[in-house]
């Protein structure tokens, strides 16, 4: 444990943290202050999936977090956080989209949904909040922040953390100056945050973009995707990761905010089978194989957020009808190696695991 510890203690040091493990933000209100604190209070980087929060909410999210942990804990927002065409969608368009999905929405004996208000990004005013609270890390997806955002962190000291899913974006961040980049593997549960190519063009799996990327850029490399055991710590920082971001298994955790349906979800069978949808967000990313994912991989989506907007209906009835079989529920390919349902147990694992 010592000797994995001081060979990759520029990140403890960077965050100032006990143990180089963060536990990935999660979006979709599957966040919670109470995760944030127990796994900084563990002496990890706890993380909150902020990019839905207005502005004013984030303000008072970073309070509340503060009252429960004195460490440090990293706020995630998207930089790119609407698609542009989300601020112009046609009745027509609508109409022409929204009827492909009107069988599930029949299966289920719910009328397709008005069309969803146009939507704008946030991320600007979000990013405010960030500089005038100053978390200890602020780490973002889906794209770079402007410069001026960059250079304010640096003044003010919140160290900065991008995502890459590929070595093109990992150079691309390094240029930016951020303080260190997240290796997001295809693996992972959630979206695929890629930002120079579309996410399909862009899926390595984790030990082969941790390898590229600690390789060829000299700024500390988190390694995400797949990691759910101290087995899966230690292999990803032999190969050149400072630190491991895990989503899944603290997702599973007692202390996220993920409702009881979808706990169980991650402790069934049906976490063996993860797919790669749209379907659901209009974005791609990984979740449970299910009926609807199944059934509409070649159908076009509203822009995000809207394809999440107009899905929402549809993701309460199934789960008040007792039809989770129709849904997607985020995670990773690991979901299936998730043991732990808090996080002192899943935290204390991961590292006895190092001392073996
Ligand atoms: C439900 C869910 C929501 C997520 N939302 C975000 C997010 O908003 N921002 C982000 O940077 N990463 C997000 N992620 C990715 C995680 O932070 C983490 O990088 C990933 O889960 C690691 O892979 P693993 O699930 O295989 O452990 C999400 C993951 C899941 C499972």
């Amino acid at each position: 444990m010592l000797l994995i510890f001081m060979n990759h203690s520029c990140i403890q040091k960077l965050f100032s943290i006990k143990y180089p493990i963060l536990q990935g933000p999660f979006g979709g209100g599957l966040s919670s202050v109470e995760l944030v604190a127990a796994v900084s209070n563990a002496g990890g980087l706890g993380g909150y999936g902020a990019y839905q929060l207005q502005p004013g909410e984030i303000e008072e999210l970073i309070a509340d977090i503060r009252k429960k942990t004195n460490q440090p804990f990293n706020i995630n927002l998207w930089v790119n956080d609407a698609d542009i065409e989300a601020a112009q969608l046609s009745d027509e368009n609508y109409a022409a989209i929204a009827n492909n999905y009107k069988p599930f929405f029949d299966e289920l004996n719910i009328p397709l949904p008005p069309k969803p208000e146009a939507a704008y990004s946030k991320f600007e005013q979000q990013a405010e909040v960030i500089l005038k609270c100053k978390p200890a890390v602020f780490s973002f997806v889906f794209g770079i922040p402007d410069k001026t955002i960059l250079i304010e962190c640096k003044k003010q000291g919140i160290k900065t953390i991008g995502a890459a899913t590929t070595l093109d974006e990992a150079v691309t961040l390094e240029e930016a100056n951020v303080d260190a980049i997240i290796a997001s593997g295809f693996e992972a549960g959630g979206h695929r945050p890629s930002f120079l190519k579309p996410a399909e063009d862009s899926l390595h799996g984790t030990f082969v973009l941790v390898s590229q990327i600690a390789k060829n850029v000299k700024t500390p490399v988190i390694a995400a995707g797949g990691i759910a055991d101290a087995g899966g710590v230690k292999a990803t920082m032999e190969l050149g990761a400072s630190a491991v971001q895990i989503g899944t298994a603290f997702l599973a955790c007692k202390e996220s905010g993920a409702s009881d349906i979808y706990r169980s979800i991650i402790f069934s069978d049906r976490a063996k089978y993860t797919t790669l949808t749209k379907s659901f967000t209009g974005r791609l990313g990984r979740g449970t194989s299910g009926v609807v994912a199944e059934n509409s991989s070649n159908l076009p989506t509203l822009p995000f957020p809207l394809q999440t907007k107009f899905m929402s209906p549809l993701r309460k009835a199934a789960e008040e009808q007792g039809k989770t079989e129709m849904l997607t529920y985020w995670m990773g390919q690991n979901a299936s190696l998730v043991k732990f349902k808090d996080v002192n147990t899943l935290f204390k694992s991961l590292l006895q695991g190092f001392d073996e």
